[in-house]
Parts: structure tokens; sequence; C-alpha cells
């Protein structure tokens, strides 16, 4: 049963709340590996379902266009002085919708339309916002944008600093959606020091592994920080941006008046729950255990033969290259969400493949750390991917979801009774 218990929902609208019921078994049965998931816990779905969503407040806190917001203020100026001593950061804005206005955000304030700036490109594990040729942002502003090495699967340092001193990008964004290695920000900030650039690193992906110490934090390095606080964070759906002193006006300016109208008051109070939870010592723990998980479950997949690129990981996320295998990414997606484990596939580095129909599957281990699995389950769980995308049947299949289902039966899941 979803927990906190749905009943008034239940009574009123028996067709939504049987809804959300499924989808809550769903997510108690199966094995969570998409990378960019996780489980929040009930405070945080408490917060999220508070009468917080029924106010408006443009602007900011002491600086609103609607009355009444004596409570709202309160929750912002918290969540803001969470996230400035959890990531220790000048400047913290909350109000970002989710990634995507975040970063757009961030354009706004630096760039103007046309400008150059530079990413990491989508398919080497960058994320559409940073300049992909599809996104808004690879559309209106002149995108340069890097990759990966093709011998290592690591970024292109060199590649980096070469399409910086060619292009001259006035913006550089590191990190992004598909990186299984630690990003060296120290080196990204020597390369944006050189070509003047200011750089901005997206640790949508790692920022609870930044805020539990489990990779090394931007600060100092970035002069912006953008985040998503749904993933290793394990917040609500939501963003952060997060910066020095000097582009503080300038990013508040573009998330309100510029992009965004009312903030989501009930996702700010969630977001302050997040970031209550992320300063207690237990999530130091929680974050060494993700990487603990993901390592180990790399090096069970190396054993059995499974092609990893940059050949394991550094952090939450593991990029399987299935071309040495009978089965491409999305019919191996299929099956393992059949087999009770449930991923997503993913283009990799120079995929030979298309985008929907890629050679790749993305695997991370935030959710099933929060779960309470341990390094010890690990090799079962890769015994059951291979299990998985070299089956047969679906009765194997079938058999494999009811051993998973077994197992997590022993390992509650927040939002569940
Ligand atoms: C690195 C990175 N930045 C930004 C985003 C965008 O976040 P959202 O999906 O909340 O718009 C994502 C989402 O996966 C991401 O991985």
């Amino acid at each position: 049963m979803h927990q906190p218990a749905i009943s008034q929902l239940a009574a009123a609208d028996a067709e939504v709340a049987a809804l959300v019921e499924g989808e809550a078994r769903r997510q108690y049965e199966k094995i969570r590996l998409i990378a960019s998931e996780n489980y929040v816990s009930t405070a945080v779905l408490e917060a999220t379902g508070t009468v917080l969503t029924n106010k408006y407040s443009e602007g900011y806190a002491g600086k609103r266009y609607y009355e009444g917001q004596q409570y709202i203020d309160l929750v912002e100026k918290l969540a803001i002085e969470r996230a400035k001593a959890v990531f220790g950061v000048e400047h913290a804005n909350v109000q970002p919708y989710s990634g995507s206005p975040a970063n757009l955000a961030v354009y706004m304030a630096l760039v103007n339309p046309g400008d150059k700036v530079m990413g990491m490109a989508l398919p080497a594990g960058g994320h559409l916002t940073h300049g992909w040729g599809v996104s808004a942002t690879g559309k209106w502003f002149d995108a340069v944008q890097y990759g990966v090495r093709k011998d290592t699967g690591r970024v292109d340092l060199d590649e980096v600093r070469g399409l910086a001193l060619a292009e001259r990008p006035k913006l550089i964004f590191c990190g992004g959606t598909a990186i299984p290695r630690t990003i060296d920000f120290a080196a990204f900030a020597e390369i944006a020091k050189e070509v003047d650039a200011v750089l901005v690193a997206d640790i949508a992906h790692i920022a609870g592994l930044v805020a539990g110490g489990a990779h090394p934090s931007p600060v100092g390095h970035a002069q912006i920080i953008s985040t998503t606080t749904h993933k290793t964070l394990r917040g609500p759906r939501g963003a952060m941006l997060m910066s020095t002193a000097e582009h503080a006006k300038a990013l508040d300016k573009a998330v309100f008046p510029g992009l965004q109208g009312g903030p989501h008051n009930h996702t700010t109070a969630a977001i302050a729950v997040a970031l209550g939870e992320a300063a207690r010592p237990g999530f130091r723990d929680y974050a060494a255990g993700i990487v603990a998980n993901a390592k180990a479950l790399a090096e069970a997949l190396v054993e059995r033969g499974f092609d990893l690129v940059s050949g394991g990981t550094d952090n939450h996320l593991i990029l399987i290259d299935l071309s040495n295998k009978a089965v491409a990414g999305k019919p191996a997606a299929r099956a393992l969400d059949r087999a009770g484990i449930e991923l997503n596939y993913n283009s990799v580095p120079f995929d030979s493949r298309k985008p929907f129909d890629p050679s790749g599957i993305r695997l991370g281990t935030a959710a099933i750390t929060t779960r309470g699995l341990g390094v010890e389950q690990m090799p079962r769980l890769a015994e059951w991917i291979e299990r998985a995308i070299s089956a047969s049947d679906d009765a194997e299949l079938d058999k494999v979801a009811a051993e998973v289902r077994e197992l997590l039966s022993a390992y509650p899941m927040p939002g569940w009774v």
C-alpha cells in the first residue's frame, strides 16, 4: 500500500488512486536501476503533498508580488540556507521547476542568442541542454560540443582545451547524464580561465555524491552549479542553481521574471526536507554505499563478459555497451523490465546505432542503495541481468522476476507498506 495512505484520494477518485497504487507496487517489486531515479523518504513525500501547493509567490522572499507570504518566505529561505550549507556555496536559488529550465536560466543570465557556448555532446554522455541540436540550447546558441576519447571512454580534456582555444565560448558546461567517471572540475576550470569563459558544473546526477563527500565538489572551480534535486540527492523533482556571489543577481533575474512565474512551494518545502536529510551524518554512508554498490556491480558485470564504457565506474552510474552480446539496448531493456529489473536503453560513445535503438543500457545504484541492498547482492544482480538478456522465452524472464520479488521483499521501500 502507498505510504502515506491515500484513502482520501481513493474515496474521491478511485480511478486515479488505483493508478497511484499500481505504480507504488510496481516500484516496490522492481529492482530500480534507472540512474536518474531514487526513492524519496516519506517525509519528502509528505512535504510535496501539503497545502503549500495552493500558494502563489512570484518573486523572492521579502519581494513578492502576492500577499500572504509569511510562511512561504520562511520555507524558501530555509531551503536556500540548507543548500548553501550542504554544498558550501555563496548563493542558491531553489525555484527552477526542473533541471532543463535551470540550465536555460544559466544561458539567459550569461549569454545572448547566437553566442558561442560549449558542452558535452549528448551521445558522449552530455545532456540535451548542454547545446545539443534538437534542444533550444542548440538552436538558439552557437554550440560546440566535446566528447570522450575512443580508447578510454573518458572525457577528452585535450579536445576540450583545443576546442575552447579555437572557439572561445562564453560558457562551458561540464557534467552530464551518462558519465561513469569522476568529473575533473579543476581541469575544466583551468581551461575556462584560459579562454575567459564561465564554467558551469551540471551536477544533476552526482549531487548526492557531492553532498555526501563521495565525489569531489565543483565549488571553487565552477562559478555556477546547476543540479536537479531528484537523482542521487534524493529529493523531490525540482532543481537548484548555485553560484558565487558575483552571479547571484543575474541568475535570480533569469529564473524569475526571466523564465518562470510562481515557484512550486510544495516542492521547495520538500527540497528543504531532502537537504536536511543530506546534512545528516548517515547521508555520507549512503553516498559511499551508492559508489560501493556501483563498483561491485561493475566488477560482477565485467566478470560476466560485459563491456563497460570506460571499463568501470567511479560514481553511481554504469554504461554497458552490448555490441559484444547478441542483443541491442532497447530489446535488452524491455526483457530486463519483464524480468523485474528496470533501467533505460542508452547510446554509447561512437554508437553505430540510432539514438532510439542504441547499443547500450545505463544503470545506476542510487535507488537500490536507498532500499538497503549492499555489495553482497551485486553479483546476483549481474547474474539476473545476464540471464534476462540471453533468455530465450518469457517464462525465463518471469522466473527471474519472481526471484527479484522474493529478494526485494526483505528490503523496505520508502513510500510503501
Ligand atoms: C545532467 C543533467 N542535467 C539536466 C537534466 C534535466 O533535468 P530535468 O529532466 O529535470 O529537466 C538532467 C536530466 O536527466 C541531467 O541528467
